[in-house]
């Protein structure tokens, strides 16, 4: 049993096979997937997707790419849509000092607002943070929500996962960790407990060995599940099992 904590499945790359895509995570043991939107319109297409599908929940928010396309409706939009059944998170939400598709100082205002909506809706969050690590972890130590969340696609190093935990969040792990050249993240698989890793796939980005260079999906979350039991020293099942759990407990899904 293994949960794909965070994927794209409302991503147009996956217009054209979607329900094979999740009938292979099926059969592959991945029997729960948690897509999230990252505007207004796939956040609308998550949750009809996890509306067909028991498996599937979704989590609605303005990505960092996108926060710069947000006027005076965009929240009251997102109100409505984070009432609706199977919204199980807030997110992705964050900075992207990489890409800076929006300008830094929009994106660290959005992301603030962002956090007090979730806080609002009472829903734990999804953080996206690429080379933005200090300025996420100033932002998140002010953040007064009581239900935590995800640190998604974890990219920091040891340190940075220790504070994370201090603040009761989880650390999700996507497929790069089976890459050569991976050191730091295998650092912070042995480091962080396993009471509090989730896998993740990102699909259909990030695509884990074998399968790098072609387009990412859940089914494949086992290969990142397979590389942390190696690394911890553990079984397969033992790191879905936990992973499964915690993730659960996160999203608070029953
Ligand atoms: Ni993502």
């Amino acid at each position: 049993m293994l949960i794909d904590s965070h994927a794209h499945l409302e991503m147009r790359e996956f217009d054209e096979d979607r329900d094979d895509v999740i009938r292979r995570a099926k059969e592959a043991g991945v029997d729960t997937i948690v897509t999230v939107g990252t505007n207004l319109r796939d956040c609308r297409k998550a949750i009809a997707i996890a509306g067909q599908h028991e498996t599937v929940y979704a989590a609605i928010g303005i990505h960092p790419h996108d926060v710069k396309g947000i006027d005076e409706k965009t929240y009251s939009l997102i109100r409505k849509l984070a009432g609706q059944p199977k919204v199980v998170a807030y997110g992705e939400i964050g900075l992207d000092f990489f890409r800076n598709r929006s300008p830094r100082d929009v994106q660290i205002r959005r992301f603030g607002e962002q956090l007090e909506l979730a806080a609002e809706f009472g829903l734990p969050v999804i953080i996206h943070d690429r080379e933005a690590h200090a300025e996420t972890l100033e932002i998140l130590m002010g953040w007064k929500g009581k239900k935590g969340g995800i640190i998604h696609c974890f990219s920091g190093d040891a340190a940075m996962a220790g504070k994370c935990l201090d603040m009761g969040f989880y650390i999700s792990i996507p497929g790069p960790v089976t890459y050569p050249k991976s050191e730091k993240l295998l650092e912070v698989v042995r480091q962080v407990p396993l009471d509090r890793l989730l896998v993740e796939t990102d699909a259909p980005y990030l695509t884990p060995h074998p399968y790098r260079g072609k387009r990412n999906e859940p089914a494949y979350v086992v290969y990142t599940a397979k590389k942390i039991a190696e690394i911890k020293g553990l079984s397969l099942e033992e790191v879905g099992e936990a992973t499964s759990r915690n993730t659960k407990a996160v999203f608070g899904i029953v």
